[in-house]
């Protein structure tokens, strides 16, 4: 499949090949090009963690929440924005999808995202500024498993009129 929009499936296990820093960067070009509401940038932030002894801490810190994936792409927003999640899950799916591209799988948490805000001084050790809320988590790695292969052509209610 050509397109990696549909090529995209949740990929929550991953070869222990480390992702190459071409890749990471592309991932990252991926985030800037992402829309803001209002064009409010400063209410969004990264922090992407590939140093496996962070990455390993950071796991211990949100409960094995990104499947020990290589890459762990950390989207924070300003407290009390209200542009703020909405930005992290559209800059989440650019990742996603730069992400299939380049033949990496990866997958959208939520949950174990923000228990990483119950550790402060971690946060502030990974670069993210105070007033920040990790909201959004994309694991990615070398797929280590086929993704689900349902048919997705009638996944939500769509009315034509
Ligand atoms: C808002 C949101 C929250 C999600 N949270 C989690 C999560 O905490 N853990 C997880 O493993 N997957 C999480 N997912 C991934 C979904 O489970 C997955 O996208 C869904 O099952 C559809 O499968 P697909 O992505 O393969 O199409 C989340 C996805 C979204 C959009």
């Amino acid at each position: 499949m050509e397109n990696p929009i549909l090529r995209r499936t949740a990929i929550r296990k991953y070869t222990d090949e480390a992702v190459s820093t071409e890749d990471v960067e592309q991932l990252v070009a991926a985030f800037q090009a992402a829309p803001c509401g209002m064009h409010e940038a400063a209410v969004m932030q990264a922090c992407v963690v590939t140093k496996p002894k962070l990455a390993k801490r950071v796991e211990e810190a949100i409960g094995g929440a990104g499947y020990g994936a290589p890459v762990l792409f950390l989207i924070s927003t300003k407290h009390g924005s209200p542009f703020g999640e909405r930005d992290a899950s559209a800059a989440a799916e650019n990742v996603m999808i730069q992400a299939a591209d380049l033949g990496l799988g990866s997958v959208y948490v939520m949950s174990g995202a923000l228990r990483l805000n119950d550790s402060p001084a971690l946060k502030q050790e990974l670069g993210i500024d105070d007033g920040f809320d990790t909201v959004v988590l994309v694991a990615i790695g070398h797929p280590g498993e086929a993704g689900k292969n349902e048919d997705r052509s009638k996944r939500y209610k769509v009315v034509r009129n």
